[in-house]
């Protein structure tokens, strides 16, 4: 048997099918957004009003979303509640939750 050798072209095509799946999902999975939530809505109001000293943040876009828990997580925002909280969530939860709320109409 001999084993001929893939040319290339058709291997970065192989690569670029295998690729694309992946690439083409959405950044975060909404529905284990929806799951996560459950804790945050203890404290941020599902409505998006802001309550007290607890911001809105339903309907933030979700690169600011990211952006904001991932300065927690590193404690440049200073909040020991948030901090806490960003501390305990992957990459994959923090981007599931700003899927889920960022999808979220604000009722004001
Ligand atoms: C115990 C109450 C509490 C819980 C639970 C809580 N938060 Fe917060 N969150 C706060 C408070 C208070 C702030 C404002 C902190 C500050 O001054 O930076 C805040 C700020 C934020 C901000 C920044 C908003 C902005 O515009 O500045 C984001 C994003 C956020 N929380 C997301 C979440 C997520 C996601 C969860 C659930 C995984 C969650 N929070 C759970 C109390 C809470």
């Amino acid at each position: 048997m001999t084993v001929r050798r893939r040319s290339p072209a058709l291997a970065l095509a192989m690569f670029t099918c295998a690729a694309l799946p992946v690439a083409a999902q959405p950044r975060g999975d909404r529905a284990l957004g929806e799951y996560l939530s459950s804790e945050c809505v203890t404290c941020h109001q599902i409505s998006g009003r802001q309550v007290g000293a607890v911001p809105a943040i339903v309907g933030l876009p979700e690169d600011a979303f990211v952006a904001l828990m991932a300065s927690y997580k590193r404690r440049e925002r200073d909040s020991q509640i948030m901090q806490t909280i960003a501390g305990q969530l992957s990459e994959e939860e923090v981007a599931a939750l700003a899927a889920y709320f960022g999808s979220l109409i604000p009722q004001r």
